[in-house]
């Protein structure tokens, strides 16, 4: 969708992108000039290669204020973005003849992070009608002695589904039982909207589960910092040494200048990211409701990240300009064809009946977005 959309825009055409992943928001000033004043100060080196300390104890010092988790900078890995986090630490764990439970609709990511490490990725059905947290049914079934770990991701992209104490204690208890490593990617852990986000390791320790988890977080969404690439891995120092040794090969460390500007994102001023936070919440809120407005469109209220995922299952099977809306590919490319409106097809994500759009733009792109597929929906037969 991104490229058929690129190539519309070089042509002039005026496209609307609901599909970003990443903060319209530029980073926050003091942020950029910690990174100004690390390059005029000299630190364009490499770094160690888990990480800077002074970065790696301002990780722990915000886990510990943020979190109510107690780490020590053993503890911590600092990662070109999270994603390498979650892709070194699957790297450090499976291997062939591992499976991996993926809960769906997934992040498309995941499934692939575990193909990577040889490993096989074991898909379980969420529900949508309950923030989507685990059909814990379904995960009963697919449980095999196989099985080496899982991957949770609350909020979730692409759902926006947080789940709530009583899930996460379950499938810890789970991890816990079967001796499964909990990856918990925590990269919205900030975007929020109804309630207090709770780190599932606080919670692992405040009920004294004792189920091993590494907890992966990122700069990205939280500071606007996508470019940036900083992300880090807490847990266990075996695994936390593994991961270590893989990245060191794999990358040598972390930028610099990002992981300077890092300590200042994570001790400095927050107001801009509460700013950005409340604006999300009217975003959604908006979004939301101009979704449930559309015909034969329902959409459940996202609690956290910056995506909605509404249900397009209505228009699966219709027809338009003589042509078959077969599955959700087919409705996001005539969305985009027809209203110049880029969507991001659920089945991308393991979901053949929804939608993802991004609140990651302004209200007016919104309201204009929804206002053109509206029109475009009503000539589906
Ligand atoms: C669910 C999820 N996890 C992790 C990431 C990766 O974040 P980073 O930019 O730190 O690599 C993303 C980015 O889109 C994401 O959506």
């Amino acid at each position: 969708m991104a490229t058929i959309a690129a190539e519309m825009k070089s042509k002039g055409i005026d496209v609307i992108n609901l599909s970003v992943g990443e903060p319209d928001f530029n980073t926050p000033v003091n942020i950029i000039n910690a990174g100004k004043t690390a390059m005029d100060e000299g630190y364009t080196k490499y770094t160690a290669g888990p990480g800077m300390i002074e970065f790696r104890d301002a990780i722990c010092e915000k886990l510990k204020r943020e979190n109510g988790i107690d780490y020590d900078r053993s503890n911590i890995l600092v990662s070109n973005g999270e994603k390498q986090s979650l892709s070194t630490v699957c790297q450090a764990l499976f291997e062939e003849g591992d499976e991996v439970v993926v809960f769906r609709p997934y992040w498309v990511s995941f499934p692939e992070f575990v193909r990577l490490a040889n490993a096989e990725p074991i898909i379980v059905n969420t529900l949508e009608e309950q923030n989507y947290e685990p059909d814990f049914d379904d995960l009963k079934i697919k449980t095999s002695e196989k099985i080496k770990g899982v991957i949770i991701n609350s909020p979730s992209n692409p759902t926006g589904g947080v789940w709530s104490e009583e899930a996460i204690k379950n499938i810890l208890n789970i991890a816990k039982k079967n001796n499964w490593v909990l990856i918990s990617d925590e990269c919205y852990e900030k975007i929020v909207y109804d309630r207090d986000f709770i780190s599932i390791e606080k919670i692992n320790r405040d009920n004294n589960i004792n189920a091993t988890v590494i907890t992966c977080m990122s700069l990205s969404k939280t500071y606007a910092m996508t470019g940036w690439r900083i992300g880090y891995a807490s847990g266990p120092i075996d695994i936390i040494k593994a991961m270590s040794k893989i990245q060191g090969q794999a990358t040598s460390c972390a930028n610099s200048i990002g992981q300077k500007a890092g300590i200042e994102a994570l001790l400095g001023n927050q107001e801009h990211t509460n700013k950005m936070i409340l604006e999300y919440k009217k975003r959604r809120d908006l979004i939301v409701a101009l979704l449930n407005h559309l015909s034969g469109v329902t959409c459940v209220t996202p609690k956290g990240a910056f995506y909605a995922f509404p249900d397009f299952s209505h228009y699966l099977n219709k027809y338009v300009d003589g042509k078959l809306l077969k599955d959700t590919f087919a409705i996001s490319e005539y969305i985009l064809e027809y209203a110049k409106v880029v969507t991001v097809p659920g089945d991308g994500f393991g979901s053949p009946k929804h939608l993802r759009f991004s609140y990651a733009t302004n209200k007016k792109t919104i309201k204009e977005g929804i206002k053109r597929i509206e029109k475009a929906l009503k000539r589906i037969i």
